[in-house]
């Protein structure tokens, strides 16, 4: 029961604007729960709208992540159909991009990696058809004469990620969730206390559900679980954001990967003419923007891509992917009251969809499927 004092509005009360919470909140309120989100709305803060957008679930997992492997699977499997929905109930559109990824080498120890990649995507059924160097350019015309060959992955999407975040809000709204504009400096399970908009002092709120999806914020939160927010850590990247000026025509089509001497970089073109190019990927907490990045970036990305040296830098961005212990996200009930959804690292984006949906099954009591049995928190004791 609430205490005198506390608000009491919600089923279930989201602490996160990011795209997690937002498709939470989207998703649960759709499903007939009233619905509370809080979020400092502090755009520099979120790693959702630095990212760049790739739902590309190979090249985001590692040799060795089959459990990740697998939930990324299910999650681009669902995507679609989830951002159909989502254009469907806003008019919005996000830039979902169907062409795949092109992975290009440069030298041969570089196809020699990318072969290896090739292999290992075989060996787990994924398509993914080895290109020569004539073929890549035939799909990118303006990659460099140098590149010695590449990989097409052509299940992989990308998405506006800006976009998508916009249109999650919208159609939060649109199904009834209350955003409320504030920090939470603590939680409990079915409690949160929280400053909030120009209130003096703390409001504390009650619901039914508290659903942490702080991203890396979720290490400093008061009452979220110490192995939780132990197993929490940012890790910094670096990106660019370019522009095609007027005269130029689009100088990619599709998502490059590129292997630059040893040395990784994606290029995600857009359909509006914007040309992400990222990214570090830093242990690091701070936000400072480095000489050295932007120039790594940009000599990588030339290398690879010779005309990205037309486009207009309209952006460099910096932000802090939630990053878990063992990389994989942490999603499910820690308490009677207290549901956790964080740790996506560099997959929030692409997991952001089937996290909802889990999440919205969680709270329903309802069971899950069993891609997501190896992320619980209860895997970190
Ligand atoms: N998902 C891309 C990145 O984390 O850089």
């Amino acid at each position: 029961m609430p205490a005198k004092g506390e608000i009491v509005d919600a089923d279930v009360v989201i602490v996160g604007g990011g795209v997690i919470g937002t498709a939470i909140a989207w998703r649960g309120a759709s499903a007939g729960l009233s619905v509370t989100l809080i979020d400092p709305d502090q755009d520099a803060d979120k790693a959702s709208l630095v990212a760049a957008g790739m739902l590309g679930p190979v090249s985001e997992s590692v040799f060795g992540e089959h459990d990740l492997l697998a939930l990324n699977l299910l999650s681009v499997g669902r995507f679609p159909g989830f951002n159909q929905e989502l254009e469907d109930a806003t008019g919005l559109t996000t830039g979902l991009r169907t062409e795949g990824t092109l992975a290009v080498a440069y030298d041969s120890g570089d196809l020699a990696a990318l072969r290896r990649l090739t292999e290992f995507r075989h060996s787990i059924g994924l398509k993914a058809e080895a290109l020569d160097a004539r073929q890549c350019r035939a799909l990118e015309p303006f990659l460099a004469p140098a590149t010695r060959g590449g990989v097409l992955a052509t299940g992989d999407l990308s998405v506006d990620n800006r976009r998508y975040l916009a249109a999650l809000k919208a159609a939060a709204e649109k199904a009834g969730v209350q955003h409320l504009t504030g920090t939470v400096t603590e939680v409990a399970p079915g409690r949160i206390t929280a400053r909030l908009g120009q209130a003096p002092g703390t409001t504390r709120l009650a619901a039914r559900d508290v659903v942490v999806a702080a991203g890396f914020a979720t290490r400093d939160l008061q009452g979220v679980p110490a192995a939780i927010r132990q197993a929490v850590r940012p890790v910094k990247g670096q990106l660019l954001r370019l522009r095609h000026p007027e005269h130029l025509p689009r100088v990619a089509t599709r998502t490059i990967r590129a292997t630059v001497q040893g040395r990784d970089l994606y290029i995600v073109p857009r359909a509006d003419g914007e040309v992400v190019v990222g990214a570090t990927q830093e242990e690091r907490d701070d936000r400072d923007v480095t000489a050295g990045a932007v120039h790594d970036l940009l000599r990588d990305a030339v290398i690879a891509l010779p005309a990205i040296s037309e486009l207009i830098l309209a952006e460099i961005n910096v932000g802090q992917r939630p990053g878990s212990k063992d990389n994989g996200p942490i999603v499910g009930r820690v308490a009677e009251g207290m549901v956790v959804a964080t740790g996506h690292f560099r997959n929030g984006i692409l997991l952001s969809a089937a996290t909802a949906d889990a999440v919205v099954a969680i709270l329903a009591g309802a069971g899950q499927d069993p891609a997501w049995a190896p992320f619980g928190p209860g895997r970190l004791g």
